[in-house]
């Protein structure tokens, strides 16, 4: 499959908002200077703001300060609609820009719609698209595409009606849901790692892995997003999507091909596995937090509660950390340790599989005092690499054995630059390949997985931890793996 893009309009819903000055606009200026868009490309924004095609124009450039002359000119062709999500005329207005691009542009009937708006009006706007027809391609094109941000529902029961809002206008072969994760080059590697190597394959299971920990952290608190973190918390914003895609990839059967459905297919059946929580495991196996004032990065940060949008007495959690079982061959009685927070010591993501013991250790134990678990460890971010932690003898003329690291470095091994997630999801969604977006059947087994631990603490009244700001989440989440005799990595510590 060619990694270029055919001739395309790519119509961004929510054009005035951040993500798309954030993420979307510097991924195409870069997909652009990569020569990755062909000629017959342009973008037309619309959101409720009013604002002329110049000042939209503007306000791309400004986003994508470093895009250059070329960058520039093709700017000059963007488009602007201002108008409201349900009203029939923004559509009316869009199918004539749309025509017209066609026309003057060579973007051939193909389009791609961008929902970068919030969730709640994701419903609206697909059915007025597929109201106007929007939902199929212009004279001539092959494709009409739509592309919807998380989250997608707000639990499974939503999630199931805005699938049937979605359907009754677009094919599923036509929906694109987007998780940002999936388009990172750590998480993708993940496949690599797995599938591309014979020697971890073999101890990939239960013989051989202890547990498995996936830590998201965050130093950043809630920001300017209250209005929407209010409604979410960090299980809805974090765990039900890239969390748990994260870990269907670290324990998804081999597939046959990297094929978009193949690998969905085995993501899904991971999903599957895993058995909703009764609102007593609730309680045992996950912890909420919420952060407290405290100290990050050298900066006084205040307590969630006393952040802009937020009410004082919220219960909206920040921290989440949840032990999760996989009921099936290869992970029968192997815990997955998940947790993600903001406001915490250090911003890292990372995967840690931690394997069992020697079966007899033949070193004197004072010798063996700094000989820690195997691990393999798939640092997502900041630092992009795979560390292998193994025993290693300490020089000198003692048997001493020490836990040492072996290193690979994203940035020390390739010359390549990693693209930004957006770049790459955004020219699979321009080509026409799904392997990296999440099917309908993925993001209801999600929901499945995660409504019963929202419903536990709200029926079960379970507490929301505080934690101080700049620390590693409340003390309940280390309780959670010492229950078990284990205990966190700390991702700093490597
Ligand atoms: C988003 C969440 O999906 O992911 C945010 O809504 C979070 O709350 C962000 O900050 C984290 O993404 P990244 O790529 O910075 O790890």
């Amino acid at each position: 499959m060619t990694r270029h893009a055919p001739p395309a309009a790519l119509v961004v819903m929510g054009a005035s908002g951040d993500l798309t000055s954030r993420k979307l606009m510097p991924a195409i200026a870069q997909l652009h200077a990569g020569g990755f868009l062909p000629a017959g490309f342009t973008l037309i924004g619309c959101a409720r703001t009013e604002m002329s095609d110049a000042e939209f124009q503007a306000k791309v450039l400004e986003a994508t300060p470093k895009g250059g002359k070329r960058w520039e000119k093709l700017v000059t062709r963007f488009r602007y609609i201002s108008g409201e999500y349900h009203h029939e005329t923004t559509y009316i207005a869009l199918s004539q820009a749309l025509r017209e691009a066609d026309e003057k542009r060579g973007t051939s009937g193909n389009r791609v719609f961008y929902l970068a708006t919030l969730p709640m009006v994701f419903p609206t706007i697909v059915e007025r698209l597929g109201g106007t027809g929007l939902n199929r391609p212009g004279d001539g094109g092959d494709f009409a595409r739509v592309v919807i941000e998380k989250p997608y529902g707000h639990d499974l029961k939503s999630a199931g009606e805005l699938d049937e809002t979605v359907h009754a206008s677009f094919d599923e072969s036509q929906v694109y849901r987007i998780d940002h994760y999936l388009g990172k080059e750590t998480v993708q590697n993940v496949l690599a790692l797995r599938f591309a190597n014979a020697i971890f394959e073999p101890i990939w299971n239960r013989r051989y892995i202890d547990n498995v920990q996936i830590t998201v952290a965050e130093t950043l608190g809630v920001g300017h997003r209250a209005g929407f973190y209010e409604t979410a918390g960090a299980l809805r914003d974090i765990v039900q999507n890239h969390v748990l895609q994260v870990m269907s990839l670290v324990a998804m059967e081999p597939p046959a091909r990297i094929k978009p459905e193949e690998i969905r297919d085995e993501k899904v059946k991971v999903l599957k596995a895993i058995e909703a929580m009764t609102p007593h495991e609730v309680i045992a196996d996950t912890v909420r937090g919420q952060y407290a004032a405290g100290t990050v990065d050298g900066e006084k940060a205040p307590s969630y509660g006393q952040e802009e949008g937020v009410a004082t007495r919220s219960k909206t959690e920040t921290y989440v950390a949840a032990k999760l079982m996989i009921d099936n061959w290869r992970w029968e009685g192997v815990p997955f340790y998940l947790r993600t927070g903001k406001r915490l010591s250090a911003a890292a993501t990372e995967v840690v599989l931690s394997f069992k013991g020697v079966p007899h250790l033949p070193f004197m134990a004072t010798n063996a005092r700094d000989l820690g678990p195997n691990l393999l460890i798939v640092r997502v971010q900041p630092d992009q690499g795979i560390t292998l932690r193994f025993g290693a003898k300490v020089p000198g003329q003692e048997f001493k054995v020490r836990s040492v690291n072996m290193d690979f470095s994203y940035d020390e091994t390739f010359s390549e630059p990693s693209p930004e997630a957006y770049e790459r999801l955004l020219l699979d969604a321009l080509i026409g390949d799904p392997t990296l977006f999440i099917r309908s059947d993925e993001v209801r087994q999600a929901w499945r997985i995660c409504d019963p631990i929202l419903t536990g603490w709200t029926k079960a009244r379970g507490p929301v931890h505080k934690y101080k700001a700049g620390t590693w989440g409340p003390k309940a989440a280390d309780a959670l793996l010492a229950r078990d005799g284990r205990s966190w990595h700390d991702p700093v510590d490597i």
